[in-house]
């Protein structure tokens, strides 16, 4: 059991406090994370594109997403630690159980799942056998296909009201926390505060409950060498990883990151 669990993180948006939460894929960085107060480590399939040199996520497996976070919960120190479920791994009931499953016996807490309204059924069914589920909505990086790029999603009236509307109705189908990405800053902190469960945003200014980024992205390390207008090089003025990883703790819970600079408008 870590130290934050999902009662630590209603609590902390309870009082208004902001979550802290960093993308982990091993060991080292881990204890580095958690050293810094990061809350929630998420190995999310960015791996594929960060470690693995590809162009999207979409060419992760469930084996590779487990063997990451066996390397996490080696490092761990406490935090919770979230697994994403990678492109198909949750196409049908059974793969989503059965994948889930295999990340849960590798050492995650919690899985996350790409959407909308659709995940409410595998959301019900994992959460009624003991998996805590992150609805992840908004710019879902493995339908970038059929999205037509990485793109801000929930513009436009129609886009958002639907967003709100999955927001809600995935909660109530059991997921314990939300992360909405690339969605305006003013859509993301209003789905904030229709739910009661914690509401992560990256790309979604600072009305979440809390903030997330890609670790190597934080660490001013682009592949391309351009980084996302939501992302802040936390290298810059440090003298080390662990102090940028310190910095970046500290900005979130002071909510001085985010700045508006760094969201989007509708
Ligand atoms: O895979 C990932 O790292 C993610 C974050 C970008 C939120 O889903």
């Amino acid at each position: 059991m870590p130290d934050t669990t999902l009662t630590t993180l209603q609590g902390l948006k309870q009082k208004g406090e902001k979550i802290a939460m960093l993308t982990c894929y091993d060991a080292t960085f881990a204890q580095a994370c958690c050293q810094a107060g990061v809350d929630v480590l998420l190995v999310g399939d960015s791996l594929g594109m960060v470690l693995q040199g590809h162009d999207s996520t979409l060419p992760v497996t469930n084996a590779e997403l487990a063997y990451h976070v066996a390397c996490v919960k080696r490092g761990n120190q406490g935090a919770m630690i979230v697994a994403d479920l990678p492109f198909m791994a949750y196409a049908t009931i059974e793969q989503a159980l059965h994948n889930s499953g295999q990340l849960m016996q590798a050492g995650a807490h919690m899985v996350k799942l790409e959407g909308a309204a659709w995940l409410a059924e595998p959301i019900r069914l994992l959460a009624e056998r003991g998996v805590p589920v992150c609805a992840h909505l908004g710019l879902t990086p493995q339908s970038v296909n059929v999205l037509g790029g990485y793109k801000v999603q929930g513009r436009n009236e129609a886009q958002a009201r639907q967003m709100r509307a999955d927001a809600i109705a995935l909660e109530q189908a059991g997921a314990a926390m939300i992360l909405l990405e690339c969605v305006p800053s003013e859509l993301a902190e209003e789905i904030s505060h229709a739910v009661k469960v914690p509401v992560i945003g990256i790309g979604a200014g600072s009305g979440t409950d809390g903030q997330v980024l890609v670790i190597h992205d934080m660490l001013g390390l682009a592949l391309t060498g351009r980084s996302p207008k939501f992302v802040k090089n936390f290298m810059q003025g440090q003298a080390s990883i662990q102090d940028a990883l310190s910095a970046y703790v500290k900005e979130v819970k002071a909510v001085t990151f985010p700045a508006t600079e760094h969201g989007f408008s509708a």
